[in-house]
């Protein structure tokens, strides 16, 4: 349900007189709800609702915003930082109360949600309800079967528990070249052996890929986080460049911050 507000307070807030002002411009039937003359300044509105003021349409501010970010290395994931560049100066909006939900490290590229809508950034988040976020890594050495069975089963990264279980898609190069978002800037010096695939978790315990990795004896040499939930990194988005979510990303998203505390064993 969207958040009501009374009707003189709706056209006070869009600068439309003060309230007493108001409340006489609505006595005179100067203001329409839905296609009906309001009556009363007491009368409720929401974000549904169409009004119209002297027979134009007010316009209103979205209860909430939601962009995707496409974050380069180099920035931090914080609204403010003394030392480095942190990925809200890559927003457009100023909006007060927007933060990065969840966290990506300053070396980590990839897909980051920004937003000021605390209880969907809480559900998404909260250790018990986190949703699915899939990287692409690139690790030293040679990833074995082996390795690959420990990462899914659930590995000692020298917390309490051992992580959940995770998937595993060691990449062959068939799959990279053409594959979008996996698509990535080589680094000049690769070491002679290396390991590209994808690391699918449900947890975000500190630097969780990067220690799942090192717990393998496969250190990570280059990180990028291409999904979260439903949403998907899109290959038209470059490094630095954000944009808004759809309605239908939106509406995937709370469905996936409602869903993922349900069954939170399986990945
Ligand atoms: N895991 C890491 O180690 N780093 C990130 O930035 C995200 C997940």
């Amino acid at each position: 349900m969207s958040k009501t507000v009374r009707l003189d307070k709706f056209l006070a807030d869009a600068g439309k007189g003060t309230r007493s002002e108001v409340k006489k411009y609505i006595q005179k039937g100067l203001v329409e709800i839905n296609g009906q003359t309001a009556k009363k300044p007491e009368q409720k509105v929401g974000t549904e609702d169409r009004v119209l003021f002297k027979g134009e349409e007010i316009t209103r501010e979205p209860e909430y915003v939601y962009y995707l970010l496409h974050k380069p290395a180099g920035y931090v994931s914080a609204t403010e930082d003394k030392r480095d560049r942190t990925v809200m100066e890559l927003i457009p909006s100023h909006r007060k109360g927007l933060f990065p939900a969840g966290r990506l490290d300053k070396d980590t590229e990839g897909l980051l949600l920004i937003t000021d809508d605390g209880a969907l950034a809480h559900e998404l988040l909260s250790p018990s309800r986190h949703v699915e976020k899939t990287y692409f890594v690139r690790a030293e050495g040679l990833v074995t079967e082996e390795d690959k069975e420990k990462l899914e089963k659930g590995i000692d990264i020298g917390e309490k528990r051992q992580t959940l279980p995770a998937r595993v898609k060691l990449l062959e190069k068939e799959d990279i070249s053409g594959a979008g978002t996996l698509r990535h800037v080589r680094p000049e010096t690769l070491p002679e052996v290396y390991t590209e695939l994808l690391l699918t978790i449900r947890e975000g315990k500190f630097h969780q890929v990067k220690r799942m990795m090192e717990a393998v004896g496969k250190p990570v040499i280059y990180l990028k986080r291409i999904s979260m939930g439903p949403l998907v990194l899109p290959e038209d988005l470059k490094k630095g460049e954000c944009r808004p979510l759809t309605e239908e990303e939106i509406r995937k998203l709370k469905e996936a911050g409602r869903a993922s505390g349900k069954n939170p064993k399986k990945c």
